[in-house]
């Protein structure tokens, strides 16, 4: 009676590792999808519809904050719009150890030097968001619209090209296109910050009737946890003027559930000419379980500046094509 009650015991403590050790949590509780090496490489005895996720990845683990591995790895894949197949480990876990393997298996990226998805936040109307992305948005702001695509390379890289219309006469509805680079200069996962150089790039096509050069550095940073601040100084340079303009823009926001309040203002002093000013109340919401599909909804406000001012409604939708595909995740 007694003998077989300890060997049971016995058996059971050498398949409940210690809580802190996510390595040993890892290979009991995920390498038989995942692989031994996090490569995705399931055993032969699992049959799963969907390939188990690449957890070596660096591009896309580095890029989600833990936040949201802990809820998949908690609730399961299903909870947030992705495969059944991905189980719920909340009920045989404790949150310490579900913790503990969350870690490991974002450990398993090995390589420094890749910014914390925990510094990617919402994107707002006017600065340029300092995280580097994989992102289309579209955009309308009164009668012209915008389509962007955000394309990163390597760590720290992103390229980005937009083409705008505008829908406001009859003639020249082609409004211009426009090329980027970003380069995410400095991050801090415990200072809760990051900042990023730039330079955008606007041929003389469409109602562009000359060339221009806008060097910017962007910013962001969630001191308290609570408010996250994102800024961005930008200098316009055109063909025929030279430097033309300086541009300050800050936006402050504040998450609260699957909503995000934003209040940016931007202002922008021209070496020859009136100051402006204007203010961009919005509202950022994410739109699929998941987040890779987000809206937002605003209007620009001026309040300084050369009259007729007219205010004008904007809005965006985007989609972080690297988190997931446009129909999964909801
Ligand atoms: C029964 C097989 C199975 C087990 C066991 C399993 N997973 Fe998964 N996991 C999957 C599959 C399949 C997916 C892909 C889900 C999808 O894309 O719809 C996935 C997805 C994930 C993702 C999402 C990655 C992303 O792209 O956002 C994470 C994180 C993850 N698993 C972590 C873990 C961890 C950590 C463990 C162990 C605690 C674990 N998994 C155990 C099958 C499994």
């Amino acid at each position: 009676m007694f003998l077989p009650s300890v060997a049971v015991l016995v058996t059971l403590a050498a398949q409940a590792p210690a809580d802190s050790d996510g390595a040993a949590l890892y290979q009991a509780w995920c390498s038989k999808c995942h692989g031994a090496d996090g490569r995705g490489k399931a055993a032969a005895t699992a049959r799963l519809a969907v390939p188990p996720a690449d957890l070596q990845e660096c591009k896309a683990s580095t890029a989600e904050p833990e936040a949201r591995w802990i809820g998949i790895v908690t609730h399961g894949g299903a909870a947030l719009g992705l495969s059944l197949d991905m189980p719920a480990f909340g009920e045989a876990g404790t949150p310490a150890q579900v913790r503990a393997v969350v870690r490991y298996a974002r450990s398993l990226c090995g390589e420094l030097g890749w910014p914390p998805g925990e510094l990617n936040f919402p994107r707002p109307f006017l600065v340029e968001k300092a995280f580097p992305e994989n992102e289309w948005v579209v955009t309308a702001a009164g009668r012209q619209q915008a389509v962007a695509y955000e394309r990163r390379f390597g760590k720290r890289l992103q390229l980005e090209g937009e083409a705008r219309t505008a829908f406001d006469s009859l003639d020249q509805p082609f409004d211009g296109v426009t090329a980027s680079v970003k380069y995410n200069l400095w991050h801090s996962l415990e200072r809760r910050a990051l900042a990023s150089l730039g330079l955008e790039v606007t041929p003389p096509l469409g109602r562009q009737d000359n060339w221009e050069i806008e060097p910017f550095l962007a910013f962001g940073a969630q001191p308290g946890r609570a408010l996250f601040v994102q800024g961005e100084i930008v200098a316009s340079w055109e063909e025929t003027e030279g430097i033309a303009a300086f541009s300050y823009r800050l936006g402050v926001g504040r998450e609260v559930g699957r909503v995000v309040p934003i209040l940016e203002a931007g202002w922008t002093v021209p070496l020859g000419g009136e100051r402006t000013l204007s203010l961009y109340p919005q509202m950022w919401v994410q739109l699929s379980r998941l987040g890779h599909v987000a809206a937002s909804l605003g209007a620009e406000l001026p309040a300084v500046g050369p009259e007729p001012r007219h205010p004008r409604l904007i809005g965006f939708v985007l989609w972080d094509y690297g988190d997931a595909g446009l129909l999964r995740g909801w």
